[in-house]
């Protein structure tokens, strides 16, 4: 089995990554990490990358006077380790319609919503303002606009009724970390591709049950 090379795009934590990594590390996961770079200087997640042996690299937006510019290094250091595969890990910058373009279809997000509810910032304390009752997480391809892009993979979590956007993050980033391994699976195996922006191929879930939040008979017995 070839591995398909992976490069992953971080900010900070980075503990998507380290779900990553781990995965990685299993005999017949479809992929490998072979580039971490962080916009941030002294991002968490550089440390764990470096524990793991894996190359990182700081490319700091501050430094270039344009997006263009800063896209440009970024997507020379990806060719220069042969990426064949980009995972966004809790990388807070937009990418120009050029790099979009030149990554298109090869390219993950994780956003911890179910999209297309809930894009962008602030996203568990929105969840809490509107009182929804089932959150999550999704895996998308990425697009130029912000948390677009047709979908690989989604994870329902419940909100619980003394949720604090702090404690819903928490609950939901587990998910998290189930889901982007799984993702990163189906595109790099093959499983799954992209036809007319909609991801298709994998096989559908069976006799699952739908998800009640609250769940279903509370407070009949
Ligand atoms: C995650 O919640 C991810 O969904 C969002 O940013 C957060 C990154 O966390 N895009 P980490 O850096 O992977 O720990």
């Amino acid at each position: 089995m070839t591995r398909k090379r992976v490069g992953v795009l971080i900010s900070g934590r980075g503990s998507n990554l380290e779900a990553l990594i781990e995965a990685c590390k299993a005999p017949g996961y479809p992929a490998k990490i072979v580039l971490v770079v962080s916009n941030v200087p002294g991002a968490q997640g550089l440390a764990r990358a470096e524990a793991s042996g894996i190359p990182t690299l700081i490319i700091n937006h501050k430094d270039f006077a344009s997006r263009e510019d800063f896209d440009a290094a970024l997507d020379g250091a990806l060719q220069g380790a042969q990426v064949e595969l980009l995972c966004n890990a809790g990388f807070l910058r937009l990418h120009t319609e050029g790099f979009v373009r030149s990554w298109w279809n090869r390219h993950l997000n994780i956003h911890p919503s179910l999209l297309p509810a809930f894009k962008g910032l602030h996203t568990h304390a929105r969840v809490l303002d509107e009182g929804v009752k089932i959150s999550g997480c999704t895996v998308h391809f990425v697009r130029s606009e912000m948390d677009c892009g047709p979908i690989v993979a989604q994870a329902a979590v419940p909100v619980l009724v003394r949720d604090t956007p702090d404690s819903l993050a928490a609950r939901v980033l587990e998910a998290e970390h189930r889901l982007y391994p799984h993702a990163l699976r189906l595109v790099a195996s093959g499983a799954v591709h992209v036809e007319g922006e909609r991801v298709v191929g994998m096989t559908q879930i069976r006799d699952q049950p739908a998800i009640f939040s609250p769940p279903l008979d509370e407070g009949f017995d």
